[in-house]
């Protein structure tokens, strides 16, 4: 088990495996054949799932336009409570197909209060990419379009996820399992 920080840390998803689905992802994103894409990355949790997907997507013959939104939740820690928009994109959505890309969808809070805000923007089309789908948490009923791995409900680190703005930098998704 690799061990950072002083931690062991399981892999569940490794760099390769997450390679290998992301050039699939990106196959399937470039079949639906969306017009003038405008990908927009949620921060920060998705910032690496995105760059290597839009690069997986380049290899698939998709030239997105792309942009960053930050969201902020607070609730009860690891369930969404209010969200905010701590930094929104400066583009006009309207007539555009959108793909978000997040890190995970688990109560589909999140995603749901997106997905919403660019269709009251007047966004032609939501598609919605995740790294990972945490099915069991789910609290409203939505759905991605892209989903790397179905996750069991652990909570998850790496590949750009954190613990306490730990750990973003693990090439890998993997569970702290305790002290090495
Ligand atoms: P929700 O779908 O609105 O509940 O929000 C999902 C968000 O919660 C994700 O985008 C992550 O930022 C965060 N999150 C949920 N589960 C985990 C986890 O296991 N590790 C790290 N962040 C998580
Ligand atoms: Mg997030």
């Amino acid at each position: 088990m690799p061990v950072v920080r002083g931690k062991d840390i399981e892999v569940f998803y490794s760099a390769s495996t997450i390679a290998r689905r992301n050039l699939e992802l990106a196959k399937q994103v470039a079949e639906r054949e969306y017009e003038d894409l405008l990908v927009i990355s949620i921060l920060k949790g998705s910032f690496i799932f995105a760059a290597d997907l839009i690069r997986a997507m380049h290899d698939a013959g998709i030239s997105p336009e792309v942009e960053f939104m930050m969201i902020s939740s607070y609730g009860t820690g690891t369930t969404s409570g209010q969200i905010n928009v701590l930094r929104d994109i400066d583009n006009d959505v309207a007539g555009r197909d959108i793909l978000l890309i997040d890190d995970i969808l688990e109560s589909g809070k999140t995603l749901k209060f997106v997905r919403d805000l660019m269709l009251s923007r007047g966004a032609k089309s939501v598609s919605i990419a995740v790294l990972l789908d945490k099915r069991s948490k789910r609290q409203i009923d939505i759905e991605a379009d892209y989903v790397g791995f179905e996750c069991p409900d652990y909570f998850v680190v790496g590949y750009g996820m954190d613990v306490a703005h730990a750990f973003r930098e693990l090439p890998f998704v993997g569970v702290v399992r305790g002290d090495a």
